[in-house]
């Protein structure tokens, strides 16, 4: 795969069969897992997509910021939103989040499988600096994996490339231990229904922290 992942890449993504599948897919498990008893606050999703994480957390209670890069990914989550009666608990804005800074600091900034058009642990050193004093951090992505097959989350049937890829290990030893406490480390395969119907199988890297006081 020789594309940067910019503006252009993830607007033909939301535009073509990639806004398909990622437009009506479900939120993802470790949401409910590892956030399921927290308190609900602010919380941001970066590079939320269609928003199905950002509507889980507002329908629980907390108040949401979904950014996003391609509006067309925004205009599905907007209209999701209404779907699940959540508007009034979520904002959401078209931003570069390579760039953007956000007013506040929030009590949860979660990301699933965002890979902008720059490097990916420095884009999680990025995010995990938008997070309060006692706020958490929640990070989902690509674990890489070197054998073929798309997994439906607008990438060719090689799967992500190692750029855009990450291990537990290489996102926790940058979170500084007396700044963070790591409390979810962990490497999972799952399968999902992907694009057609068919099986796909996801190789994620799941990372929760909370952020000393
Ligand atoms: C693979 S999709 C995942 C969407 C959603 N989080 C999900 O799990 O279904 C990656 C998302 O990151 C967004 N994205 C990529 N680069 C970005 C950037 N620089 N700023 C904001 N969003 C970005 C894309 O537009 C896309 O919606």
């Amino acid at each position: 795969m020789t594309h940067s992942f910019d503006q252009e890449y993830w607007d033909q993504i939301w535009q073509g069969d990639g806004g398909a599948s990622m437009g009506t897919a479900a939120p993802n498990p470790y949401l409910a897992r590892e956030l399921g008893d927290l308190p609900p606050g602010s919380a941001l999703d970066a590079g939320c997509g269609a928003g199905a994480e950002a509507i889980w957390l507002a329908t629980r209670g907390w108040q949401v910021t979904g950014a996003d890069l391609a509006s067309d990914a925004l205009a599905r989550a907007a209209a999701r939103a209404a779907e699940s009666g959540v508007t009034e608990r979520v904002q959401w804005v078209r931003a570069d989040l390579s760039t953007w800074e956000p007013d506040a600091r929030y009590d949860l900034v979660t990301t699933h499988y965002a890979h902008p058009a720059m490097p990916q642990l420095e884009f999680y050193d990025r995010i995990a600096s938008w997070v309060a004093p006692g706020g958490t951090l929640l990070i989902v992505g690509h674990r890489h994996h070197d054998a073929a097959g798309g997994h439906g989350h607008g990438h060719t049937s090689d799967g992500p490339p190692a750029s855009a890829s990450a291990t537990a290990n290489a996102i926790t030893t940058r979170l500084d231990p007396a700044e963070w406490e790591v409390v979810t480390a962990a490497e999972v395969d799952r399968a999902l229904s992907g694009h057609g119907g068919r099986e796909v199988v996801l190789h994620d890297v799941v990372v929760r922290a909370s952020r000393r006081r």
